[in-house]
């Protein structure tokens, strides 16, 4: 049985009801999947801080925080995230030429780091941090916008990243995220992924806790 760590992605939560859509989660959920989002690194806008200290002060609220940092450049916007407790800091390679040293900085501030790769980047420019980083996020949409389709190409990077962990001995989780739901995360799974997140799939069903354990279950068919 391959076990899946399940991310919703709070982007397509009800902004007006993200608590009662938290709840209705029914802790079938892993993680919270925070996305931030500059209106420059990506043309869209999106949470920022705030939502993320308003989900670390409430007590019910208990899954680790993933924030996905889409911001350029990143070293500019990890302190105001750091503080707050957040469990996984991710930043897109893309969005700054100092890439090693904002990680190193994220996992200073005593939170776990996570690399993002977006659709059209070469995964091996991973290659030289592959041993520092907790965590690498692979999109499998161009990154802005839930409820885009998935870009199955993507699953080269993911058989690469599995297979680079396993040669070097090296524990960082890969993690999927754009476009998937019941149709295609159990194959993404198999590729090797660790973390799925999934945001219209989860909060566009009409019963969340529903759609999660039918992509749990999807995994260990
Ligand atoms: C896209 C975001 C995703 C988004 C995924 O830029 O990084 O986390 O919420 O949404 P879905 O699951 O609808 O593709
Ligand atoms: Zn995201």
């Amino acid at each position: 049985l391959r076990k899946v760590i399940l991310a919703p992605s709070l982007l397509s939560a009800d902004p007006l009801n993200i608590a009662l859509d938290i709840e209705r989660l029914k802790g079938e959920c892993d993680w919270l999947h925070v996305d931030v989002m500059d209106g420059h690194f990506v043309p869209n806008l999106s949470y920022g801080p705030s939502l993320v200290a308003a989900l670390k002060a409430k007590k019910e609220i208990k899954w680790p925080i993933d924030v996905h940092l889409m911001v350029e450049p990143p070293e500019n916007f990890i302190d105001l995230f750091l503080p707050l407790g957040v469990d996984y800091l991710t930043i897109q390679i893309e969005s700054t030429p100092h890439v090693h040293r904002v990680l190193q900085r994220i996992r200073d501030g005593g939170a776990k780091c996570g690399i993002a790769v977006n659709p059209g980047t070469p995964i091996e420019w991973v290659e030289p941090i592959l041993s520092f980083v907790d965590m690498v996020l692979v999109m499998s949409v161009n990154p802005g916008f839930g409820g885009q389709m998935f870009i199955p190409q993507v699953l080269k990077k993911v058989e690469w990243l599995y297979r680079e962990r396993v040669v070097n001995g090296l524990d960082f989780l890969i993690e999927m995220d754009g476009g998937l739901g019941i149709d295609n995360v159990a194959t993404v799974v198999n590729y090797g992924c660790d973390v799925i997140v999934a945001g219209s799939a989860v909060f566009g069903s009409s019963d969340p806790a529903r759609a999660l354990k039918s992509m749990r279950e999807s995994v260990m068919e």
